[in-house]
């Protein structure tokens, strides 16, 4: 059952022209299904293979001729058709499905009483029978009939030329795209919404209407989405000249999803969680996440509709050149460097132990069970980090003018990453050789780097060596492209002007337009590379790795003095936080070590000042301030040991937060009185930014768990006019097992019971406690009336938030591994997607010690044994196994 990328073949029959008829009802709903097909010259003898999935064939005809018996078949969810003609014919097939019952979440489905459909990846096999891959590109017209007072609204891609009354009570409207698509792209919904209308007139003149669309009870809460929607469309066409191309835009907002969002043509579905937001109702991070999404499905109305990908193995095509589009999107509408460190870090808490785990595949994977299981943070984040290297090594101008070449080439056609590649290297007339291993090899290279200053001949020379290690499936790798990006600061913290480097058989010129650059970016293409610079004239501090110029683990013999001089002055604010970080993690990891011999812990004093002077550097951004003020994450330190013991790992953290908070204590204190405000919410940069300075505050004191303190968060709670600083105070409040806990918790889930996604925080900030014992209040949440193991969010709430908790999710006694395995089981009969993605927190389970390993494996192998367990569930779990 596993696919593999070198068995690629262009398809025998190519689809024109499809017309569908959906008629929706309560118990079936049929769907005619009419396709032009024109056989291609290969065709000749070839059968015609359609997939289908959990269909009732009703009819099948060719040319308005039913076929019979002989004439094709139905084996293993395909539809083969033995002896297609060899000219143009007319297919016409007729299903019935049962979209009630479908707990899925892909094809077409119902959420709380509305149609709508998920087709990525392969979901419209589950409508009709079709060859469902994405270089099979048709023109559709969609034909929607339903009861009127139930379904109201009827939608699919591209322009409405058609609509009117039927009898008994129902209407119809049809939908024709002018587009070619393939059919992951095609959507429909039909049910009782209401829509905020807007507009947008894009740069050579179109009005296009904007229409968010909502139960009747949402629709207030869609303000922010319009907007970013707005600045996403003026975005593109500002940086990348792309404008919108059609009249109508739709986005629907749907309360079961499985994933944030998708961007089918014309008609965005999302996950309500990133499309509703109100002040009193969403904190500052779901403003950004729906800035992000918002902007990152309009985006990909270019970078995967209008040029898609061949085939599923080039997913990255798409989607890590759309989440670099977004990113950056986000960061010139907010803070740059914050927006950077963000990303970062989701890169090392979540894909990096992917590339070290089971489930290591490149960025173009080579092969797969289920596809949905690739939809994964190495194709997204480690995907968009490839892309940002081209820009990098090209420059922005370069960059646009390969985005140009990629679309003049590739309009309109299904396209792999070497096409991109192609299209970003011969814009800028450049060949590098070793860069196309960053879509083969997986894996997160090593890169170590040492300096030495030569003072007699006034050279500084960095002596880079590269690994990358071996991987599930792939033993042997070869040394890659590796962007290094340099500053050298001389004693005063500046940067020194760089002119000339040497590189071991030649000299490169850095000046830009003639002058000398601050950042150097150095191309390491071998396992060993030295770089000489030139007229250096005191002992510099390196800053390597400026912005993370690459996705790679850094190793360096910078010292601790050097790194506290980094975190001070460098210009570079991506590595002013790192130089942090980098000292956070030495200090943390020698801690964890002191706990586990029993030792005595105390906490480095020159750490301790360093974060004090951030921390009242008045000309600061406050949310960077946040930033560099928050130590590396309990899963990041997982990562980091040879055998993760989560009990050390929490204990040592916990120790370093409490000590910063008592040395710290008056400073933030101020940080807390100085950053309240009074004002009406604003959810852009320097009011989330003051916000998250006083929030993280306030999280220190409270976890002195001191009367006066726990009293300073009561008040911030009750005081809190929105929900990012009522929420932030009462995750403060929760830090401590007690009664203000308890009390906490029961008013804020009174206040906001009804309201769905608030209620979901709710329950996700309780599953991530770390508060002893904690797996058995999770067990109880299961059965809390909040909870509904059938919507994706409340899962990924509960189950997902308890893995947060590294103590608890790998509690001794294997108590957290049987709650995820029980859940698993249950789940993996309702909805293969979401129970994979939850069974995805075994693979790791090879990091820590030998009970603990143990106990993981037991759960991991009474699941793989289940009866009728689904593929998606099954790759992740027997891919775990065997490593
Ligand atoms: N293309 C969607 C996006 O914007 C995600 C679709 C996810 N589908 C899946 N089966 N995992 O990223
Ligand atoms: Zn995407």
């Amino acid at each position: 059952k596993e696919i593999f990328l070198k068995n690629y073949k262009a398809p025998a029959f190519l689809f024109d022209e499809v017309h569908l008829t959906f008629i929706l009802g309560e118990q079936t709903t049929t769907v005619l299904s009419t396709i032009k097909v024109l056989p291609s010259s290969n065709a000749a003898k070839a059968p015609l293979t359609l997939d289908g999935e959990d269909l009732k064939l009703l009819h099948i005809k060719i040319d308005d001729r039913q076929l019979e018996i002989g004439e094709f078949e139905i084996v293993n969810r395909k539809l083969v058709l033995t002896s297609p003609p060899s000219t143009p014919f007319v297919l016409e097939i007729s299903t019935e499905i049962q979209p009630q019952n479908n707990t899925s979440l892909e094809g077409l489905y119902k959420s709380t009483g509305m149609f709508c459909t998920q087709c990525e990846a392969e979901g419209f096999r589950k409508i009709t029978y079709y060859q469902d891959r994405p270089d099979v590109m048709a023109k559709f017209t969609t034909r929607i009939e339903a009861n009127k007072e139930l379904y109201p609204v009827l939608l699919s891609n591209g322009n409405l030329i058609d609509q009117g009354g039927l009898e008994d009570g129902r209407h119809y409207a049809v939908w024709e795209d002018p587009f070619k698509k393939p059919s992951y792209l095609f959507a429909l919904v039909a049910g009782q919404l209401v829509s905020r209308d807007d507009t947008f007139t894009t740069m050579s003149g179109r009005e296009v209407v904007l229409r968010i669309y909502t139960p009747a009870g949402d629709i207030s809460k869609t303000a922010h989405a319009m907007t970013s929607l707005q600045a996403a469309m003026k975005w593109d066409e500002d940086v990348y000249g792309l404008e919108y191309d059609l009249d109508l835009f739709n986005i629907v907002a749907v309360p079961d999803f499985n994933m944030g969002a998708m961007e089918n043509k014309s008609l965005n579905i999302f996950n309500s969680k990133l499309v509703l937001a109100s002040p009193e109702t969403a904190t500052d991070s779901d403003y950004a996440s729906i800035e992000g999404v918002i902007g990152h499905e309009y985006f990909h109305n270019w970078t995967g509709n209008r040029v898609t990908c061949r085939d599923w193995f080039q997913l990255s095509l798409k989607e890590g050149l759309t989440v670099f589009r977004d990113q950056e999107f986000s960061s010139d509408m907010g803070s740059r460097a914050v927006k950077r460190i963000a990303d970062v870090i989701r890169l090392r808490i979540s894909q990096f132990p992917q590339d070290a785990g089971p489930m290591s595949h490149p960025v173009r994977p080579h092969s797969y069970i289920k596809m949905d299981n690739f939809y994964t943070v190495t194709v997204y984040e480690k995907g968009a980090e490839v892309v940002r290297m081209y820009q990098t090594l090209l420059g922005k101008q370069g960059f646009r003018k390969g985005m140009d070449l990629y679309f003049s080439r590739h309009d309109g056609q299904a396209v792999t990453c070497e096409d991109f590649l192609s299209a970003m290297f011969d814009a800028n007339n450049v060949k590098i050789p070793t860069f196309p291993l960053w879509y083969s090899q997986a894996g997160t290279p090593t890169l170590t780097v040492t300096s030495s200053y030569d003072a007699e001949n006034h050279t500084f020379t960095l002596k880079c060596r590269q690994i990358v290690p071996p991987t599930a499936g792939q033993p042997d790798k070869k040394p890659m492209l590796i962007p290094l990006a340099v500053g050298l600061l001389n004693s005063s913290g500046q940067d020194l002007p760089l002119s000339l480097v040497y590189d071991g058989e030649s000299s490169i010129d850095l000046k830009v337009d003639g002058n000398p650059v601050k950042t150097a970016v150095l191309r390491i293409e071998k396992a060993e590379h030295e770089f000489t610079f030139k007229d250096v004239t005191e002992k510099p501090v390196p800053s390597l790795l400026r912005n993370f110029s690459a996705p790679v683990r850094l190793n360096t013999d910078v010292t601790d003095d050097d790194l506290l001089f980094l975190l001070a002055h460098d210009s570079d604010e991506f590595n002013r936080w790192e130089a942090g970080q980098t000292l956070g993690r030495k200090i943390l990891l020698d801690l964890i070590s002191r706990v586990q011999r029993g030792e005595e812990l105390t906490l480095n004093e020159a750490y301790v000042e360093g974060l004090r002077s951030v921390l009242t550097d008045q000309s600061l951004d406050k949310d960077f301030i946040t930033k560099a003020i928050t130590l590396p994450g309990e899963s990041e330190l997982i990562d980091l040991m040879k055998v993760a013991d989560p009990v050390a790992i929490h204990t040592a953290r916990r120790f370093v937060v409490r000590q910063l908070a008592q040395s710290l204590r008056k400073e933030l204190k101020q940080a807390v009185e100085a950053n309240r405000s009074s004002e009406a919410y604003d959810p852009s940069h320097p009011h989330r930014a003051r916000r998250s300075l006083k929030n993280m505050a306030l999280v220190y004191l409270a976890s002195l768990d001191e009367p006066e303190t726990t009293e300073l968060a009561v008040q911030e709670y009750k005081a809190a006019t929105n929900m990012t600083d009522q929420f932030a105070a009462l995750a403060a409040i929760a830090q401590n097992s007690g009664s203000a806990r308890t009390q906490a918790l029961s008013d804020f889930y009174d206040q906001w019971k009804h309201e769905t996604l608030v209620v979901n925080k709710w329950l996700a900030l309780q599953a991530a406690s770390d508060i002893p014992g904690n797996v058995r209040n999770v067990r109880d949440l299961l059965d809390h009336p909040a909870f509904d193991i059938c919507n994706p969010n409340k899962v990924y709430s509960l189950i997902g938030g308890f893995f947060a908790s590294v103590v608890n999710f790998h509690a001794k006694d294997g108590s957290g591994y049987e709650l995820l395995g029980d859940v698993v089981i249950q789940l993996d009969k309702l909805n293969p997607q979401v129970a994979s993605r939850m069974v995805s927190a075994f693979s790791r389970w090879r990091r820590f010690d030998e009970e603990r390993q143990a106990l993981a494996k037991e759960q991991l192998e009474r699941i793989t044994k289940l009866e009728g367990l689904s593929d998606n569930v099954f790759e992740i779990a027997s891919k775990s196994l065997a490593s």
